[in-house]
């Protein structure tokens, strides 16, 4: 099981990557744009959280062709051995995902939105899929049965699931309930995951047992 960061603002990862709350990070064009980043600072992104800890760090390629969105990727995997190139689950993003896999690029097809699209993933032998729960709910579609059976058909073939489009930390309990090992989310939905207020309470009781016992010690 890991937990990504799903974001590019800076100051919200370096807090998650440096404590060693999350496995990574994952970014997509529209990320990048919401944090006033564009393509042009993927390096100095991959060099800086690299340095704070991120095991793998996403970035999309992009481009309307298979030949573009190749080009693109090999600016991507050459950042260094932690990049993982995510492509879209287009005809020309499986395309160039085939080609990146047979070059030996870790790859994740993104925006996986059926079964089809997760098996043919798969027999090409990526390293992840990521399908978006909230956005097939926003569809009316029944997001977490769609994804729990993504799950189950990519079981055992080298491919994993990592969810991705998770809003509150139920979405990632029942996702994980279900088999699915690894899950990319806001900042706020990871700190939610790890926060509860009677925790917080609890470690305040806690804490001050501690300070009334200093205090009855110098009595
Ligand atoms: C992943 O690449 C997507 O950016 C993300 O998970 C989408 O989340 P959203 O549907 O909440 O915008």
């Amino acid at each position: 099981l890991r937990f990504y960061v799903d974001s590019a603002n800076v100051d919200d990862v370096s807090t998650l990557l440096t404590d060693h709350l999350v496995h990574g990070v994952t970014t997509n064009p529209t990320i990048l744009e919401r944090s006033n980043r564009t393509v042009h600072d993927i390096p100095a992104l991959y060099a800086r959280w690299e340095s704070e800890g991120a095991e793998e760090i996403f970035f999309q390629t992009w481009g309307s062709t298979t030949d573009e969105m190749l080009q693109n990727a090999e600016g991507i995997r050459a950042l260094g051995e932690r990049a993982v190139v995510k492509v879209p689950a287009t005809r020309a993003g499986f395309a160039a995902a085939s080609t990146l896999v047979a070059a030996g690029t870790r790859v994740l097809v993104t925006a996986v939105y059926s079964q089809g699209q997760a098996l043919a993933a798969a027999t090409l032998g990526v390293r992840y899929i990521a399908p978006y729960l909230g956005r097939l709910k926003d569809a009316g579609r029944d997001g977490i049965a769609e994804i729990t059976a993504m799950q189950a058909l990519v079981a055992g073939t080298g491919t994993d699931v990592l969810a991705a489009s998770l809003r509150t930390p139920h979405d990632i309990v029942e996702l994980a309930a279900n088999g699915v090992p690894f899950f990319t989310a806001a900042p706020s939905v990871i700190l939610a995951a790890l926060q509860t207020d009677v925790s917080d309470a609890s470690a305040a009781e806690f804490d001050a047992a501690v300070q009334r016992g200093l205090s009855d010690r110098q009595e």
